[in-house]
């Protein structure tokens, strides 16, 4: 096949690129991520640091990446900003130390808030595709992320073209941008399936520096095998779900789902398609992870319309396999339009996504650990939870070997508050939120799902703090996460000790 421009080895590309620019790569978790041009960034960061020349660029993405680009450029300390989610060790101990600015970004937010300029010009889009057209037209990979406006808004660009992924991924993608405010419209997806947009991503030539081929596999990890812990919380949020049909606050023929991403949200998925009371479904959702294709493969997901394909190179192969079948059956969107909260809130999206620590109020901390360390991030999770149908967050009732409980007295950061957050769900069971007040929430919130190791000192709390509209006591709040950094447990909190 013929390349329509010029044909560029990665450091040719990389060579391009100054310290100081900002890049908007594609990509969306490790899908779609452009794999060889980062690395040679990558390593003409190093030559230059090695020469005593300052080498740093500003990084946006479409949410996280892969080991190639975000723990590539980190290690080579060659990220000064960051945009808006990452997920990766590297790019994480250097976020934490302080070596680069993460600004972590409600993900439907991030292509809007570039077109009205908050986040400054864009030099370079970097962008994986598996076909390219003369006159601009690029069929992206197996992933939409934030590609259109970077296309749009880049002053050059690059691309990647991977043979590693078949042109016959053409009509996977639905690519759409919504004029901006004031001449901004509905968007018209009334269904998780309507496409409403273009299969192609479509740039000015012109812009066009050059082309890199590579052939390359995605770099996503497969996930833990489940523990008895995300097991009982895949079937507490199944079991709670068809609960609800059943007393028909969910319609009988189901409503689409969002869900998270990580382990557990991969277990919660296989359980609800496994549930022989839970009808075939529909997602709207931004991550597709391995569970769901089998999930479609036998019926029990009837369409999946998302932002990737974030599938382990084997479960991946499975698709491409099989496009006709799987075209049929997948959309991939941009993720102002696979996050939009007009259409979470007019589809009605039951969403269910990953807490870090839980409050006894509900109010959700999905991103710090002890309030300080960036695990990864917001990502879609504030999209979907506060227009949700029904917003549900599950995670284990304790962390790192029980020395650490996931409800505690007062979140140490707050994503989500007790406003957006209906159901909480650990492997304990379940507490249903909605209509009650702190003080029931509080009880609840104890009894359902914390530990019963820590049930007890969580009572006591609440005795101690019982006035108010919200029980809570501005010097014990804390306690617990303030004994873990002393002692490295927040079992056996004397309340006394810490007045
Ligand atoms: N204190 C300290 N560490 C904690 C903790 C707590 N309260 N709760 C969890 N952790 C640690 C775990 O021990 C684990 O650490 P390890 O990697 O060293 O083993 C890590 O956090 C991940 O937890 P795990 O239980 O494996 O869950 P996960 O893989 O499902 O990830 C989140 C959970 C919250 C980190 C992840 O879902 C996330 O980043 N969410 C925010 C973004 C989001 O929701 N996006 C989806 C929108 S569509």
């Amino acid at each position: 096949m013929s390349i329509p421009f010029p044909s560029l080895t990665a450091e040719e590309a990389a060579s391009h690129i100054q310290h100081g620019q900002r890049v908007g790569f594609s990509g969306f978790t490790a899908a779609g991520v452009p794999k060889a041009i980062p690395l040679g960034i990558a390593r003409r960061a190093e030559e230059e640091h090695a020469d005593g020349r300052e080498f740093q660029i500003g990084v946006l993405t479409g949410a996280s990446t892969g080991p190639s680009l975000d723990g590539a450029l980190a290690k080579a300390h060659a990220i000064s900003f960051r945009t808006p989610y990452q997920s990766n060790a590297d790019l994480r101990a250097e976020i934490n130390r302080g070596g680069a600015r993460f600004v972590d970004m409600h993900l439907s937010m991030l292509q809007q808030t570039l077109r009205y300029g908050f986040l400054g010009p864009l030099d370079w889009a970097v962008v994986e595709a598996c076909d390219v057209t003369a006159g601009g037209g690029i069929v992206l990979t197996t992933a939409v992320g934030a590609v259109p406006t970077y296309l749009d808004k880049a002053e050059k660009v690059l691309i990647e073209l991977n043979r590693h992924h078949p042109p016959t991924l053409l009509g996977m993608h639905d690519v759409y941008q919504p004029l901006d405010p004031p001449l901004r419209r509905e968007i018209p997806i009334y269904s998780a399936s309507d496409r409403i947009g273009s299969p192609l991503a479509t740039v000015d030539p012109a812009k066009i520096v050059g082309i890199v081929e590579t052939d390359l596999e995605d770099e996503v990890h497969g996930f833990d095998k489940p523990t008895p812990a995300t097991e009982a919380i895949g079937r507490n949020v199944a079991d709670f779900l068809v609960a609800e049909m059943r007393a028909g606050r969910m319609p009988r023929h189901f409503l689409p789902l969002q869900s998270g991403v990580g382990n557990i949200a991969n277990s919660v998925l296989g359980a609800l398609g496994r549930h022989p009371d839970i009808p075939a479904f529909e997602m709207y959702t931004e991550v597709l992870q391995d569970a769901v294709v089998p999930l479609i493969e036998s019926g029990r997901c009837r369409f999946a319309s998302t932002c990737s394909l974030t599938l382990s190179p084997e479960v991946m192969q499975r698709v491409t396999g099989n496009l006709p079948f799987f075209r049929r059956r997948i959309l991939m969107r941009p993720q102002e339009i696979s996050n939009n909260p007009e259409i979470v809130r007019r589809l009605g999206v039951v969403s269910m996504n990953t807490a870090i620590e839980v409050d006894l109020f509900g109010d959700v901390n999905s991103t710090h650990v002890m309030g300080r360390q960036m695990m990864n991030g917001i990502g879609g999770s504030g999209d979907f939870t506060r227009n949700a149908y029904l917003s549900i967050f599950s995670c284990p009732s304790v962390a790192k070997g029980g020395k650490i409980s996931a409800i505690v007295p007062l979140v140490t950061h707050a994503d989500h508050s007790e406003h957006s957050v209906q159901v909480v769900i650990t492997e304990q069971g379940v507490a249903d939120l909605r209509g009650l007040d702190p003080h029931e929430r509080a009880r609840l919130i104890i009894d359902r799902c914390a530990h019963p190791d820590y049930r007890p000192q969580l009572h006591q709390y609440l005795e101690l703090v019982k006035q108010g509209h919200s029980p809570q006591s501005l010097s014990l709040a804390f306690a617990m996460h303030r004994q873990f950094d002393r002692t490295g447990t927040m079992a056996g909190v004397v309340w006394e000790d810490w007045r």
